[in-house]
Order: C-alpha cells, then structure tokens, then sequence
C-alpha cells in the first residue's frame, strides 16, 4: 500500500537534491504534488519524471523569498487539487563567513530564503490545513540545527531558526491536528556540489578520491545520500510518525553522536 495515496504534497525546492530525490520518492507513494524552484527547466523535468510514475503532478516557478510567489504556489496546489496535506519547507541555501568577516547581503539573502521563507510558506498553508482539521510540516533543518560549526555563521543562525520555528509551530497547532517536524541532515551529497567544483581542487587525482578524503572525518566515512534524507521526510509526512511533532530528526551518520 503506498504511504501517501490521496495526499497533495508542497515540496519547496524541487529541481534538484533533497527536494527532487523527495519529489520522486513522494511520487512513488502516490502523493499527488505542487513542486517550486527558480529553475524552471530542471523544475519541468522533475515534474515530468513524478508524471511517469503515474501521479498528478505540477511544477510552480517560483523564488520563495517573495510572498507573492509563494501565494501562487498554494493557490495553485488549492485550485488543482483541492487540499494540502503536507508542506516540505525544503528551498534554501548554504553560505558560509563568520560574524565579522558576513557581508550584509549574505546575511539578509540567508535568512530571506532559509527563513523568512519557511514562514511566508507556514503562514499560507497552516489555514488550509485548519480548515482541514489535519496537516503535516516538515522543515529541512540541518545537523546545525542542533550544534554549531565553524566558517557558517550565516547558515548555522538560520537553520537554528528553523529548528525553534518547527518546536513553537508544533506546539501552537498541536491541537487542531497538524504536526510539524523537521529533518536535519548532516552533510549529503547533492549535485550542487560537483556543479560549485566542491572537490576539484584537492590534491587527489579524481573527484571521486576527493570525495573520498573530505567524508573521512564522518563516522561513517561517507557522505549521506539524498534519497536517505527523502526516506526520512517520508517517516515524518506520513501516518507512520502520527504520535511525532515537535521533532528534530537528525539524518547525519552519527556526526553529531559525538
Ligand atoms: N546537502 C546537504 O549537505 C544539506 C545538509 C543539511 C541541510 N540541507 C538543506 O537541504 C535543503 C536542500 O538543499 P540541497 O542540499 O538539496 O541543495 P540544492 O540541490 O541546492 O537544493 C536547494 C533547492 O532550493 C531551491 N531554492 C533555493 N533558493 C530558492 C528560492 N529563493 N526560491 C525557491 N527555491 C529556492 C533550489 O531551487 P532553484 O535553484 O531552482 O531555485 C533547489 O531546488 C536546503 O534547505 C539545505 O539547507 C542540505
């Protein structure tokens, strides 16, 4: 039995990594789906594949950043299908700087689209969801959502945000049926890594060595998967979490077990 036949899900950031691995494998449990993005052609494509796999599917261009944006995006799930069950606030970026060394537009870009967009988003979906009487949010967290790092001041304060955003959200709609979990990956490999040259200018002679040498350090000497990360979005959209709010599930490999 698929885990999400008769559902509509909103998944943010589907033209590539987390969120497309999420799309196809939502797609495969037979959600029917709303997916955004800013790139349009890769957006087409994701929603051409969910197709294949015999669901109804819609891709919205859209920058999440924008309120307006993200009004298009649950007008259009409401007016396709009707009902939203589960919204996967997954778009964001990494950026990296510390306290001092942070330009001010990396700042505000960081937490316009890791924050700021998670609530115009929440802010949307949550009276379609009361109205509902259940729902389900998922936030895509961080493993820095829990601990700290070095050399990402911008991108640890936000996903932090997104961390007590999921607790307080959980705990203020507890009542009237909608959960709201988050998932915290630790470092996953996504193709936006290979495309930035993430491991190209190591010494190792291949990428592939590369790869290699910088997952080293994590305890299980690799980096995650982005399908890994969809199983647990799965976990927390589906009926097989309904006793789960509030909770931050972190899908690192034991990076922060230490
Ligand atoms: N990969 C990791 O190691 C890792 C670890 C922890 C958490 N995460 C989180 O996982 C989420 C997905 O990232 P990823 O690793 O899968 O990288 P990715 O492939 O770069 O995915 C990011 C997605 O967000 C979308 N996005 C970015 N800015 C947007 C905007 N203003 N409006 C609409 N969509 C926007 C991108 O789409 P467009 O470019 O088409 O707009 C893309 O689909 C992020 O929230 C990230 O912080 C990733």
């Amino acid at each position: 039995m698929a885990k999400l036949s008769g559902k509509t899900a909103i998944i943010t950031g589907a033209t590539s990594g987390i969120g497309k691995a999420t799309a196809l494998l939502f797609a495969d449990e037979g959600a029917a789906l709303v997916l955004t993005g800013r790139r349009a052609d890769l957006g087409k494509a994701v929603e051409a594949e969910c197709r294949q796999k015999g669901v109804r599917c819609v891709f919205v261009e859209a920058d999440h950043t924008k309120m307006e944006d993200c009004q298009r995006v649950v007008d259009a799930a409401v007016a396709e299908f009707g009902r939203i069950d589960i919204l996967f606030n997954n778009a964001g970026i990494v950026t990296s700087g510390t306290a001092d060394s942070t330009p001010e537009q990396v700042w505000q870009d960081t937490l316009n689209i890791n924050v700021t967009a998670v609530w115009h988003m929440c802010k949307l979906v949550i009276p379609v969801m009361k109205r509902q009487g259940k729902g389900v949010i998922v936030n895509n967290g961080s493993d820095w959502s829990v601990v700290a790092g070095t050399n990402a001041f911008p991108y640890i304060a936000s996903k932090g945000a997104v961390g007590m955003m999921t607790k307080a959200m959980a705990l203020d709609y507890a009542r009237e049926g909608i959960r709201v979990n988050a998932v915290c990956p630790g470092d996953t490999l996504v193709e936006r890594w290979l495309e930035k040259g993430y491991f190209e200018s190591s010494n190792p002679v291949s990428v592939e060595e590369a790869m290699m040498e910088s997952s080293a350090y994590l305890p299980m000497g690799r980096f995650g998967k982005p399908e890994e990360i969809a199983s647990a979005v799965l976990f927390l959209a589906s009926d097989d979490s309904s006793f789960v709010t509030g909770h931050l599930l972190l899908v690192d490999g034991g990076n922060t077990a230490r």
